[in-house]
């Protein structure tokens, strides 16, 4: 870790949080809600009880660290926070005090420190935005490696390359004024150049309008992470499933990240950005890191990648993979509103909207059939199960193959619910088929 990084970070602690709001709320950073973690990368068989470890590395103040000791208190799970900077160290430890967290363990050194230590593995690894700021991103990720379990996973979140243009441009237009300059200056002068940014300028698309950069005038060490760090790599799709190649390990799916929208996992899906047929049937026969690699350059609004890696492919994040494990139970992981069956029985056969209230929304026709079939995902059905259900007791109306149409049926109304995570999938015994709070799924007629 260079001189100038180690100074930045305990300059600027990042990100900017007050350790008096945990009083208020709870932030919960999405890659690391145990429910994804187990879907994603344990293909749904995880147990998280006592003896299990997670890692963050490179802990910042303390966000995913906060989310995972909280979700890990009841059930004996560890987490060990590791952090170079001492002035990220103490507010990620006063926001840990405010709540009573006592399974964290506390380590002052770098990802690569850690590694030449030698530690018990870890179970899950969290590393959001900080292997792209490192001299040698592979080594850092090679290092996170040697320190996971064989059948452990990554959470991580790496810059995005095409989403990332604006930031790309900001540093080549002030890269010849900042030398002589120390971060001060640095900063007084992007402050300035932010305070009065011409409409057209880039960054007002990537960040979602005026109120990025109201909010980037509020936030120094966001001004500084974003615009003037010394070191940083970014990523574009193809770039990284070589990153993760690099280690070993495998990309098991792309995910959501807090903070910036448009890089959820529905966003690397081509049938979300293509409307024509015939395009769709070409893209489709692409494979799917090229389909993934299209969605990003198409959509240009991924400034950054989250995404979990497993040594061995555990199947369940892959967009070509129509259904998890048979034996699995899907189950809500968004939860349907009070209701939510109520409202699609009672506008049998009209079109609705379902949306879960972050712009997340899909499109059907619903009835007594369809809320029956979804009645079933509660956790404690197998897709097997729920399919034998449907066949011999909802779609007695057929005369075809009940078999098979079951199948599709099961398959169509897994996707649809899959698609933004509002239905997930966990083994029976695994125990952790926590609903992800705030949100719900409510009906609505269109507009
Ligand atoms: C952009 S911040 C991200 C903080 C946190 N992961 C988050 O997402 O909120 C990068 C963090 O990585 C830490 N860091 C930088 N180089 C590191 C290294 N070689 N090993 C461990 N942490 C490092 C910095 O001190 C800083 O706190």
């Amino acid at each position: 870790m260079s001189r100038e990084v180690r100074q930045l970070y305990e300059q600027f602690p990042y990100p900017l949080r007050d350790p008096q709001a945990e009083t208020e709320r709870l932030l919960m950073p999405p890659m690391d809600t145990l429910g994804r973690v187990n879907h994603y990368g344990f293909g749904g068989r995880k147990k998280f009880g006592a003896g299990f470890r997670a890692l963050v590395a490179g802990g910042g103040t303390g966000d995913s660290l906060i989310w995972l000791a909280e979700q890990l208190r009841d059930c004996g799970g560890h987490v060990t926070y590791l952090e170079p900077s001492l002035a990220s160290t103490k507010i990620a430890r006063a926001r840990a005090d405010m709540r009573g967290l006592a399974n964290i363990t506390w380590v002052n050194a770098t990802i690569a420190e850690l590694a030449a230590s030698a530690p018990e593995k870890f179970d899950y690894i969290n590393c959001a935005g900080v292997l792209h700021h490192l001299e040698n991103p592979e080594e850092g990720l090679r290092d996170l490696a040697s320190v996971l379990a064989d059948d452990g996973c990554i959470g991580a979140m790496l810059y995005g390359e095409h989403g990332r243009l604006a930031v790309t441009e900001w540093r080549a237009m002030v890269a010849p004024l900042l030398p002589g300059k120390d971060m001060n200056a640095r900063l007084a002068l992007t402050r300035g150049l932010l305070a009065s940014l011409p409409d057209g300028n880039m960054l007002f698309k990537m960040g979602g309008g005026a109120g990025f950069i109201k909010g980037l005038l509020e936030n120094d060490p966001e001004i500084v992470d974003l615009l003037l760090h010394p070191v940083e790599t970014a990523y574009d799709v193809q770039g990284v499933y070589d990153f993760a190649a690099s280690a070993g390990l495998e990309l098991a799916a792309f995910t959501g990240f807090f903070g910036f929208g448009g890089t959820g996992k529905a966003h690397y899906s081509i049938d979300n950005h293509l409307r024509d047929p015939k395009i769709l049937r070409d893209v489709a026969a692409l494979p799917v890191r090229d389909q993934q690699a299209f969605c990003e350059r198409y959509s240009g609004a991924m400034p950054l990648h989250a995404f979990y890696l497993t040594r061995q492919s555990v199947g369940l994040g892959m967009v070509d993979q129509k259904m998890p494990d048979r034996d699995l139970c899907p189950y809500f992981f968004v939860p349907p509103s009070a209701t939510f069956f109520d409202d699609l029985t009672r506008l049998a056969g009209k079109p609705v909207v379902l949306s879960d209230g972050t712009g997340n929304a899909v499109d059907l026709i619903g009835g007594p059939d369809l809320v029956r079939l979804l009645q079933l995902f509660d956790g404690t059905r197998s897709f097997e199960q729920i399919k034998v259900i449907l066949r011999d007791d909802i779609l007695t109306r057929q005369p075809i193959d009940m078999n098979q149409i079951a199948q599709n049926t099961l398959v169509s109304v897994w996707a649809l619910f899959h698609k933004f995570d509002w239905m997930l999938a966990s083994a029976p015994d695994s125990g952790w088929q926590v609903p992800c709070t705030p949100h719900v799924i409510s009906v609505k007629t269109p507009d």
